[in-house]
């Protein structure tokens, strides 16, 4: 099957792509004029990879990009990068998805899988939560992944295209570096927090195949989907893992969270209006306050996803990673 997978120099999205060359797919990928430093490009052309050059801005990109190809695989977003203006955020993840799906509709593509986030759910009242949970996105980044689902699924329901949703959970593995931060904490005396929140992770090599079904298999058209892996812990429990693994000792010192939160609320009004990244900033440190735990199993009825990654075993995998690359 040919197709198009968005976000493809970043983490997730080259894990996808490298996947659906494995299990025999024709894949094009859209990326950004000038996107990375030509290291992530390189290696998506070394995997036999097509390269479609576009930006979710860019409407006119996008229909080529489309040209065709069966089904679309919509990863990217406005992410990792706190010093941006709300309008930023709108531009890519709800905008950005509208004018793909249009284009992606206008040349016949027959499914759209759109990547959202667990996120969507914000703080987990009564865990582990399920699809149907509650909808409480808690800052921009979720507020406009939730809205970009709206959007893709209303395009879905309008008919035209198939839309399948996935939800996403705390995805880690080689070739992440946003876990790096809990990897450094573990080895650390301090901790943020009594640890008593849940947390739960998704191997990359899990959630890409658990992509791979949203895309193929019938009666996914229309649903919605957790992807998670095979288990959460409260994020004490995972830090003792982590620290295991590092053979260090876990944090012993505990220190409270909110003067830390209000610390990142001022770093973020003061750095955003100048388009700085702030150094510390609110999503980073409610961290440590929400519990995140999901229930995944109408992935597993509908779609047969199956995470095989254990969390220790995926721990120890991305700590040989960060070692390799030297930043442990
Ligand atoms: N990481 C997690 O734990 C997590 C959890 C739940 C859901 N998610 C979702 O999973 C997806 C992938 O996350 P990730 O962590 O792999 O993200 P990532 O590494 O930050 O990658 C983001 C990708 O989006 C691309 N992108 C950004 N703006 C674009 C634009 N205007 N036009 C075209 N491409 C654009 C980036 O391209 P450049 O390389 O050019 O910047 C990059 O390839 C996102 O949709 C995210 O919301 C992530």
């Amino acid at each position: 099957m040919k197709v198009l997978v968005t976000g493809a120099t970043g983490f997730t999205g080259g894990w996808l792509a490298r996947h659906l060359v494995r299990t025999g797919d024709e894949v094009r990928v859209l990326v950004r004029p000038g996107s990375g430093d030509g290291e992530p490009v390189d290696g998506l052309v070394q995997a036999g990879i097509d390269l479609a050059s576009g930006d979710l801005r860019d409407v006119a990109s996008l229909e080529t990009a489309c040209q065709g190809v069966e089904i679309v695989y919509h990863i990217a977003a406005s992410y990792r990068t706190a010093g941006q203006p709300a309008s930023s955020y709108r531009e890519v993840n709800i905008e950005g998805t509208r004018r793909l799906l249009e284009a992606a509709t206008g040349c016949g593509v027959r499914r759209f899988v759109h990547c959202s986030t667990g996120g969507v759910h914000g703080h987990i009242e009564h865990p582990p939560a399920t699809e149907d949970a509650p909808l409480a996105p808690g800052d921009i980044y979720q507020d406009t992944k939730l809205e970009g689902e709206r959007v893709a699924r209303a395009v879905g329901e309008a008919g035209g295209i198939e839309v399948v949703v996935a939800r996403p959970i705390g995805i880690y593995g080689p070739g992440d570096t946003r876990f790096l931060k809990l990897f450094r904490l573990a080895s650390g005396r301090v901790m943020l927090g009594a640890g008593t929140v849940f947390y739960h992770l998704t191997f990359v090599e899990d959630l890409v195949e658990g992509f791979r079904l949203c895309g193929t298999v019938p009666a996914a058209a229309g649903r919605t989907y957790l992807l998670a892996g095979r288990r959460y812990t409260t994020l004490r429990e995972l830090v003792a893992l982590v620290a295991s693994e590092l053979g260090t000792r876990p944090p012993r010192l505990t220190i409270p969270v909110w003067p830390v939160w209000l610390a990142g609320a001022l770093c973020e009004l003061v750095c955003v209006p100048l388009r700085v990244e702030p150094p510390l900033y609110r999503r980073r440190v409610e961290f440590f306050t929400k519990s995140r735990a999901f229930d995944a199993s109408r992935a597993g009825r509908e779609l047969g996803f199956a995470p095989r990654v254990e969390l220790t075993e995926g721990i120890h995998r991305t700590a040989v990673w960060y070692r390799q690359q030297g930043l442990l």
